[in-house]
């Protein structure tokens, strides 16, 4: 079995909402609750760590989501509050899964939440798995005066998601790097990179992106409402 982690402690300013953004609505519900709905469907994850932010407190309505979950107070930055959320965690075994998970991605399914666990279960032989896409544009990389430094080969390149999953053991050395190395970091994936540690890119879909701006939210209002209308889109 795999515990999840999801955070949920980022306050959102480029949404322009006023609570957490994790608690905007979302097709008629907090947009964390259909993370957890995710989660909660897949066979194969006995417990759920939300990490909120710190001093919040959620409504009734709010916490009734939220029901079933260790809560615990989020970092500063992302990866502290992931720290703060495995921390809150109970105990497991070392090469247990563990699959950490931004609450701004609501589109997330369960079968790729399943395709994650599988890549780095027991005895796979792979302590680090991470959901990404390939990227249809071309990237350019820039120098500090704006101008094309060069452009890497496309085919290479892939756009890295979240839920990412890691052996605990893995995932609890690198938390264990110092405060400033975790608050550089972008996703977890390149703290367990600097242990030396190979991380496997597991396909996933476009649809499965994070909710950032204004234009996400509604996309994702859109999404979520025809998938609970038995709809496709
Ligand atoms: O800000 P951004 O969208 O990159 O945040 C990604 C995820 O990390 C969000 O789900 C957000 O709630 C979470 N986060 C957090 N603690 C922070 C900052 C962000 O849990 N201090």
């Amino acid at each position: 079995m795999a515990i999840a982690l999801i955070v949920a402690a980022g306050r959102g300013e480029r949404l322009g909402t006023s609570g957490p953004k994790a608690f905007v609505s979302v097709a008629g519900r907090p947009m964390i609750a259909w993370s957890i709905d995710a989660f909660r469907a897949s066979g194969s994850v006995r417990e759920i760590v939300v990490a909120l932010p710190p001093g919040w407190e959620p409504s009734e309505s709010e916490a009734a989501e939220l029901d079933g979950c260790i809560r615990c107070e989020g970092g500063e930055d992302r990866s502290l509050s992931v720290r703060a959320a495995l921390e809150a965690a109970s105990a497991g075994e070392a090469d247990e899964p563990v699959l950490v998970h931004d609450a701004a991605r609501a589109l997330v399914e369960s079968h790729l939440i399943e395709e994650l666990v599988l890549a780095v279960a027991p005895g796979s032989g792979c302590q680090a798995a991470i959901a990404a896409c390939p990227v249809t544009d071309t990237i350019k990389v820039a120098d500090e005066g704006g101008f094309v430094l060069s452009t890497p080969e496309r085919s290479t390149l892939k756009s890295v998601q979240t839920p990412q999953a890691f052996s605990r053991n893995v995932l609890e050395r690198a938390l264990a790097q110092d405060d400033g190395v975790l608050s550089a970091a972008t996703d977890d994936a390149a703290l367990v990179a600097q242990l030396g540690i190979k991380v496997l890119l597991v396909d996933a879909p476009t649809e499965n992106f994070k909710v950032t701006e204004p234009k996400d939210l509604e996309l994702a209002n859109l999404i979520l409402s025809r998938r609970t209308a038995g709809g496709s889109i």
